[in-house]
């Protein structure tokens, strides 16, 4: 990797939210990217296949706990700023298994910042100044909210609920001490519900997709009417490019899309939508595979953003609606057959019969 530009450490930079970050980075041709991924089974090296030799991108594997490596990431390639998205990220892994979420969440994030802080020790006053920490975040350290309350705002106690969320809660507590008791200077987005390409088929919208086009039940959980706020990854994408150079050192940005649906509303949109893609789909209508499953223990009935301050004080707004990128998002599955097939491993099914298995056979 060689040139002028200035290097982002982009870690997570494989899994769906991070390769779709570095897909638009390096579309825009103005930052060089270290990308620090330990490919666990939810990254998956396909989705940046067109940049395996491009010369502004670098893919490191390797975990962001491991102390000598990031040392040595940062004093070999001087980042101007580190964007952390390295996670566990799925709700129903860290309910049977939390260990692994503090693990990479937690102590993870603990020691990219311990590393990242000596770093930063070592620049000039200038560079120091200018230096970002992006940590990637969810409006799920927020916890639930009843039916009519108002939306999430950064001012809502954290109140998180499964481990998942108490793990990326915990990784926000330490951004924030990491900035008021050693300056190190850092920015927070914690962000509702993405969809989009690249999303690893264990959570909701592609696991849906997937099963439809297979004539497979729609797993539901509890009644469908829990709700989520959705946002087109790309959106969110733009939002962290725009909070990371525009946003107040030390400040948290909440980002959401304005787009609240019930579990239920958002299935019933995947399977009209395959019923016109897929005119011919012996399934349809896609509808009718939809079965009502036991429900997530501790599950969070509503979740909504109120993102007021990123779009007034930074002049963030979503492109896409609801509609348009739902629509995007389902000709994408539709068109990516061999992006799937790479991810439907021996590992993939052994999750699907862990997660779904028990709960299928008792609701039958
Ligand atoms: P993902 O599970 O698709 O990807 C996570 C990536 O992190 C994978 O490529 C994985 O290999 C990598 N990783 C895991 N452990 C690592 C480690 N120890 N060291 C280095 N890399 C490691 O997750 P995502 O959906 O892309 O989420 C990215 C970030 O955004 C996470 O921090 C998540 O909490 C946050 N977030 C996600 C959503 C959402 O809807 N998906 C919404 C808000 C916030
Ligand atoms: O809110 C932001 C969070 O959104 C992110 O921080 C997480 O990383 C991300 O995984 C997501 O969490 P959710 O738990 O909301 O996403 P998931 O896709 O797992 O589930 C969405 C909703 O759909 C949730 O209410 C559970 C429900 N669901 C999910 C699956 C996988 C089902 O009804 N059936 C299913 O099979």
């Amino acid at each position: 990797m060689a040139g002028t530009q200035q290097v982002w450490l982009i870690t997570g930079g494989v899994g769906f939210i991070g390769a779709n970050f570095v897909q638009q980075q390096i579309a825009r041709g103005d930052v060089r990217i270290v990308n620090l991924d330990l490919l666990t089974y939810a990254g998956n090296p396909r989705s940046l296949d067109n940049l395996h030799d491009h010369p502004s991108h670098l893919l490191v594997h390797g975990d962001i706990g491991d102390q000598a490596l990031v040392r040595q990431l940062l004093a070999e390639y001087r980042p101007t700023a580190i964007l952390n998205f390295a996670a566990e990220s799925h709700v129903d892994r860290s309910i049977h298994g939390p260990e692994a979420f503090v693990q990479t969440n937690v102590v993870g994030t603990f020691n990219l910042l311990q590393e990242v802080l000596s770093y930063w020790r070592t620049l000039s006053p200038q560079a120091q100044a200018s230096f970002r920490f992006l940590h990637v975040s969810t409006d799920e350290v927020y916890g639930t909210l009843a039916p009519t309350a108002p939306a999430f705002t950064e001012q809502h106690q954290y109140q998180p609920n499964s481990p998942y969320a108490a793990s990326k809660a915990a990784a926000d507590h330490f951004v924030r001490a990491f900035h008021h008791t050693y300056g190190l200077p850092v920015l927070t987005t914690n962000c509702s519900n993405n969809y989009g390409p690249l999303q690893f088929p264990e959570k909701l919208i592609p696991l849906m997709i997937l099963n439809a086009l297979s004539g497979k039940p729609l797993p539901v959980y509890g009644d469908g009417q829990q709700v989520r706020d959705w946002l087109y990854v790309e959106d969110h994408c733009l939002a962290i490019r725009t909070v990371v150079e525009q946003g107040v050192v030390g400040e948290t940005y909440n980002i959401g899309g304005r787009s609240e649906r019930t579990n239920l509303d958002v299935v019933e949109t995947i399977a009209a939508l395959l019923d016109e893609l897929r005119p011919d789909s012996p399934h349809k209508p896609h509808r009718q595979l939809i079965q009502f499953v036991q429900d997530r223990p501790g599950h969070d009935r509503r979740y909504a953003i109120n993102d007021t301050k990123l779009r007034e004080t930074l002049g963030w707004a979503p492109r896409e609606t609801f509609e348009s990128g739902m629509r995007k998002t389902v000709e994408w599955y539709l068109e990516h057959g061999a992006w799937l097939e790479s991810i439907r491993s021996a590992e993939y099914q052994q999750w699907i019969n862990t997660n779904y298995k028990q709960r299928m056979a008792e609701y039958k």
